[in-house]
């Protein structure tokens, strides 16, 4: 087979770019090495900037966004006893949009047949040559068949542990990662939210998260160690543990109900700054990992899309070249900012095992700063909904 474009990974990212590219009439294959039933059930972001619901509006496919989607003009930090209200809508005049993740893949999937967008599940062993060079291809085996595609551009929307970046040889390789000493373990369930907008919370307990996928689904996360296994949970023991975290902040409003997933998510900030290697584009997750507190991760993949996106479109459509060589320094300095965001606001509202009583006063008095000034809430405000493209 042959395309003008491999995008590898039919995650966000890959379907996003997959039907950009598609709306401006760029051939493109995405090669995906799950069944669709296995990426839709992967339950993880919940909050949408207006840089990512502008794009499926850009596709049209934000119908269902638009009905369903929660827009949100305000959030919460919160301490172990009050709410701390960002007005988001007030201090930037724009808005988030819970939606989640899901949500958006299955939009991006159910449109891909009528759009012209190819992609092939369950393809395994995916393995990427020519890379250095004019005409790289994929291989991969599906159902015991080997197959190859020539292309002349290869995306790499795989995620962290996709097969892309691992592809581009060691001495070009510039990275950089820390990790922290806890994960966040979250629950799904049909239950009504116990607050009307998102709660970050910095308790005595450690961190906890109140969020939502709509008016009768919950979403909510603690602070567990890095240790902890799922396994040493029962769905009474978390409820028990998000009442306590939640009961004073919402008024008692903790509803309990089945749990549809519980999961642990290790919480992680890397860059890899290596996101163009000669024909191989990194885009989403397999180049960048922002710890979930400040809800960037799929926000920063739908804006690395959006550039990439228009830098292939400009090279098939004219031969401009600028929009490729310019598009690593472009992703870089917004990816940047966001990965300073998630690890401030992770910073500020976890326990960190290592920290003492000084550095958690230093807490206090930041989140009491952020209570009365203007100034601070509103630079909070304005990376939440997302720094422009
Ligand atoms: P992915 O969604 O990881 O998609 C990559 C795709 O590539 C997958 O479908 C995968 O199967 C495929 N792939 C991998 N290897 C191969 C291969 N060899 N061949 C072909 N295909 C391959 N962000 C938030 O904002 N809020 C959250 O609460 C949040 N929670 C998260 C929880 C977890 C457990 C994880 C892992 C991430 C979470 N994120 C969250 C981050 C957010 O979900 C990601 O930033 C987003 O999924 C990035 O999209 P992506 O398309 O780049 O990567
Ligand atoms: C959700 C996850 C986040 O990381 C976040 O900051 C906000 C919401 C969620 O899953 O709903």
């Amino acid at each position: 087979m042959k395309t003008q474009v491999v995008i590898v990974g039919a995650g966000p990212s890959g379907l996003l770019l997959g039907h950009l590219l598609r709306a401006a009439g760029v051939d493109c294959v995405v090669v995906e090495r799950q069944a669709p039933d296995y990426v839709l059930g992967r339950i993880r972001a919940g909050v949408l900037e207006t840089v990512t619901t502008d794009l499926m509006t850009r596709l049209g496919l934000d119908a269902r966004l638009k009905a369903e989607g929660l827009v949100e003009e305000g959030f919460n930090l919160a301490t172990a006893d009050h709410l701390i209200r960002i007005d988001i809508k007030a201090l930037t005049g724009k808005h988030v949009t819970v939606y989640g993740q899901t949500e958006v893949t299955r939009d991006l999937m159910d449109a891909a047949a009528e759009r012209g967008l190819r992609v092939i599940y369950e393809a395994k062993d995916l393995a990427l040559h020519d890379i250095d060079g004019d005409a790289p291809f994929v291989t991969y085996t599906r159902d015991g068949a080997q197959h190859r595609i020539d292309t002349q551009f290869i995306a790499g929307c795989d995620g962290f542990h996709g097969p892309s970046r691992k592809a581009i040889p060691a001495g070009a390789v510039r990275e950089f990662e820390r990790e922290y000493p806890f994960g966040w373990l979250g629950i799904l369930a049909d239950v009504p939210p116990c607050h009307p907008e998102l709660i970050y919370a910095n308790t005595d307990k450690g961190f906890a998260l109140a969020s939502m996928r709509s008016l009768t689904r919950s979403r909510y996360y603690v602070q567990v160690p890095l240790t902890d296994r799922v396994e040493n949970w029962s769905e009474e023991r978390l409820w028990d543990e998000l009442a306590e975290r939640f009961d004073p902040l919402s008024d008692h409003k903790v509803t309990r109900g089945p749990a549809l997933e519980m999961s642990i998510a290790p919480l992680r900030s890397y860059v890899f700054e290596t996101m163009r290697h000669g024909r191989l584009f990194l885009a989403g997750d397999s180049a960048h990992i922002v710890p979930p507190t400040g809800a960037k991760g799929l926000n920063l993949a739908a804006s690395d899309v959006a550039y990439l996106s228009d830098a292939l479109i400009a090279w098939f459509a004219r031969g401009d070249e600028t929009g490729l060589t310019g598009y690593q320094a472009r992703a870089l300095a917004r990816i940047w900012k966001a990965e300073r965001f998630s690890w401030y606001l992770t910073k500020l509202m976890h326990r960190f095992p290592e920290d003492g009583a000084f550095e958690h006063r230093m807490q206090t008095a930041e989140l009491d700063y952020v209570a009365t000034s203007r100034a601070m809430q509103t630079a909070i405000a304005e990376n939440y909904v997302g720094l422009p493209l």
